[in-house]
């Protein structure tokens, strides 16, 4: 295959063109167990559960979940623009490479797919070794290489361009469950069913960190934009566990505020893009049904919105500091506004006395 490493400054206008080619709404609706008429229906994604969400481009999402199916979709249209179908077991994550039109999917089939929205439908890479699920993608800053952790205790460094492993190591009792690229680094971070997140170097692929195990797996993680914070998510039983927890990277292990108030496992936390004026932002979900917002440096919960009936929410993708897409287990994927003048209407907002009175409301569901 040809890559094209430098391509990356112009692709929103060839995502357009690649929309038109897809498939028209058919108009269809999903049963409306709990929605008002507020919120507009479009053309379901998927069927089934849906385990992860991100931005290809500011009105374009890819989803995958129990369908197999990894999904592009026009969110601001409501409509399928594509559908990539390969894998042959539940998709766990999905990833795009800011500024190119490239797509991965991570599956319990133990293999990574590539795809490129501007060719075709089949597959461009295959990246397979993987024993188990493979619960971890990340692509190095530069586009040239691919990170897979996978439950089979082993974290895998690829070259993206010709598909080969060039390191792997295996740790035992590793179970990899989430893994992200610093950003403008040469570091990984993952999180793990053994409860540590450890901190690779891609170049001699070492762990170079390992935090002070929680108590509790660790489901998820996210970094800052400027390489300095990381968020982790635990599981979590009744209240027990179900924090997350903020870290400071340049001091590892050095856990700085704790996010409580999620009643069952915390399956994704995200750090949310900044607006105007504000302080820095943590968005949550959980197994309970439930989206938070956090202030990142108070924990406290700013905000949260119940999709009762909608089952686990275990993916967040941000759009803008106003919106941001949520993808749950029995009510396909939720575009939730937030209202930042809500909080600011009420005084103090995050000094009040915490009960989280930030206005977010989903406006379309698919
Ligand atoms: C996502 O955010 C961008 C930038 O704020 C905005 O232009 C775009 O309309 C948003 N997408 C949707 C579907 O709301
Ligand atoms: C790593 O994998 C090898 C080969 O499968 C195995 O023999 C070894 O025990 C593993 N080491 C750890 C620490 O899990």
């Amino acid at each position: 295959m040809s890559i094209m490493f430098f391509s990356v400054f112009v692709y929103f206008p060839f995502v357009s063109a690649a929309c038109v080619l897809g498939r028209a709404s058919q108009g269809e609706k999903a049963d409306n167990t709990y929605y008002d008429s507020q919120i507009l229906q479009y053309e379901p994604a998927h069927h089934g559960s849906i385990n992860t969400v991100t931005h290809l481009s500011p009105d374009l999402c890819v989803s995958g979940g129990s369908d197999q199916v990894v999904v592009v979709y026009d969110w601001k249209q409501g409509q399928v623009c594509q559908s990539f179908q390969g894998h042959n077991r539940e998709v766990t994550k999905v990833l795009c490479y800011p500024g190119s039109t490239w797509i991965f999917s991570a599956s319990r089939d133990k293999t990574v797919l590539m795809w490129d929205l501007n060719q075709g439908d089949e597959p461009i890479q295959e990246f397979c070794g993987h024993e188990l699920v493979v619960n971890g993608i990340a692509i190095s800053p530069d586009g040239r290489k691919l990170c897979t952790g996978s439950r089979d205790n082993w974290m895998c460094l690829w070259d993206i361009e010709s598909a080969k492993c060039e390191h792997r190591h295996n740790i035992s009792r590793n179970l990899v469950t989430h893994v992200c690229w610093v950003p403008a680094s040469f570091s990984v971070v993952q999180t793990s069913e053994d409860k540590t997140i450890r901190v690779w170097d891609s170049r001699t692929w070492q762990v170079t960190n390992t935090f002070p195990a929680k108590q509790y797996i660790q489901t998820h993680c996210d970094v800052s934009p400027n390489g300095h914070y990381l968020v982790s998510s635990s599981n979590g039983f009744g209240g027990q566990g179900c924090e997350a927890t903020l870290w400071d990277l340049r001091q590892p292990g050095c856990k700085v505020v704790e996010y409580r108030g999620h009643l069952q496992t915390t399956a994704c936390c995200i750090f949310l893009p900044a607006f105007p004026g504000g302080s820095g932002q943590i968005a949550t979900s959980s197994h309970d049904s439930s989206v938070k917002i956090w202030d990142q440096n108070t924990a406290v919960c700013l905000g949260t919105l119940s999709l009762d009936g909608a089952g686990p929410l275990v993916s967040l993708a941000p759009n803008d500091s106003t919106s941001l897409l949520c993808a749950s287990f029995n009510a396909g994927l939720q575009h939730i506004q937030v209202d930042h003048g809500s909080l600011q209407a009420q005084g103090s907002g995050a000094g009040s006395g915490g009960s989280g009175s930030l206005d977010m409301r989903v406006v379309a569901r698919f």
